[in-house]
């Protein structure tokens, strides 16, 4: 496995790279990490890689021949048509998942802009990808570079102690890890959760994977659906309710409510409609059956559904209204909740 890191700025990241876990994989042949000084292919006397960018504007911009050369050098050392990302702060989020596909590879080539960034053509040229490590910007690509290296890096055999350091760590399977303690058994009047001092490795297992969905919900519930990630949703059933005061309803109560007490601005009676004539053509509304409420639940695959679902959820976020996203494993059984029933819909 080896990545190469094309920057203005190796020493930078050759200090962090000689540190630490990473240092030691290194310097264990784990895994090669090369970095390229992009100005060593400037190609005039003075070393220059930047310019001013047309059409006006602060900073300078990284020329593309520089950044071209340096690129080509370094594919023709491994593979002609070696992946090349380019850190930016328009790429798609960095995800566990990429940083897993990337880790798996043979290899990869990071580039770092600096100043306004690079001159565009270079990056249609090379066919790169952009990847940002969130949505802020940075002063240069060397920082959100070494969080990728080091990210895939850990991923490689030999470099933590096994497998399982990483497995159980947060994001590796779309969940956040599950609480963890250390001594002393009570700290400031707060003792370990008993189950940990058992010492039955089954219930403990059980403990954390409950937990592990329990954290997920409390801090990240974005994450059980997550449509920025093009991957499977976690939960199969989503159900998103409104909870005014007492037992949450199914959004399309609320919706009615809404739009019957005129509260919904022209735009969101847009929406309104859109959505209303697509769940009476696939989904039934939520009935009284005996007296009992139906909620219904919808199935995570349909992103359809969710993502509208989604869009109804702005609508009452505007309206000041709480929504609850309530998900389920559970298919077709009837599970009690809040004194309600509801129904998994196969
Ligand atoms: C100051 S930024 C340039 C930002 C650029 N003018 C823009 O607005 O999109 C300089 C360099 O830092 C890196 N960078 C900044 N923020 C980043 C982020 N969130 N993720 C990844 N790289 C980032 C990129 O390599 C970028 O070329």
């Amino acid at each position: 496995m080896r990545i190469d890191i094309a920057t203005l700025f190796p020493d930078m990241c050759r200090s962090f790279l000689s540190e630490s876990v990473i240092g030691r994989a290194i310097k264990g042949g784990h895994i090669d990490i090369r970095c390229h000084n992009i100005r060593d292919y400037a190609g005039n006397k003075h070393n220059r890689v930047d310019d001013k960018p047309y059409g006006g504007g602060t900073g300078m911009l990284m020329q593309a021949q520089p950044i071209y050369d340096c690129i080509t050098a370094i594919r023709e050392d491994t593979a002609p048509d070696r992946r090349v990302i380019y850190m930016s702060p328009q790429g798609r989020p960095l995800s566990q998942q990429t940083v897993k596909e990337l880790a798996d590879s043979d290899g990869f080539i990071i580039l770092c802009g600096h100043y306004e960034g690079v001159d565009c053509r270079v990056l249609e040229e090379l066919k790169a990808e952009e990847i940002s490590v969130g949505d802020f910007v940075v002063t240069g690509g060397e920082l959100p570079a070494l969080m990728l290296a080091d990210a895939a890096a850990r991923l490689i055999p030999g470099v933590l102690p096994n497998d399982e350091a990483y497995e159980q760590d947060s994001h590796f399977d779309r969940l956040l890890e599950y609480p963890q303690y250390s001594r002393p058994e009570v700290w400031r009047g707060r003792a370990v959760p008993q189950v940990l001092l058992s010492g039955d490795h089954k219930l403990v297992k059980q403990w954390q994977d409950e937990m592990k969905l329990a954290v997920t919900l409390a801090k990240r519930p974005d994450l059980l659906v997550d449509r920025r990630n093009n991957g499977k949703p976690l939960s199969k059933y989503v159900r998103f309710a409104v909870r005014d005061e007492g037992l949450p309803e199914d959004i399309f109560a609320a919706l009615t409510m809404l739009s019957k007490n005129k509260a919904l601005n022209s735009k969101e009676k847009k929406v309104f409609v859109k959505i209303d004539k697509y769940f009476n053509e696939f989904l039934p509304f939520p009935k009284e059956i005996s007296g009992e409420k139906l909620f219904t639940y919808y199935k995570t695959e349909n992103r359809d559904i969710v993502d509208m679902c989604l869009s109804l959820c702005d609508i009452f976020t505007a309206h000041e209204i709480k929504i609850d996203i309530i998900y389920s494993e559970i298919v077709g059984k009837i599970v009690r909740e809040d004194g309600y029933r509801a129904f998994c819909k196969e």
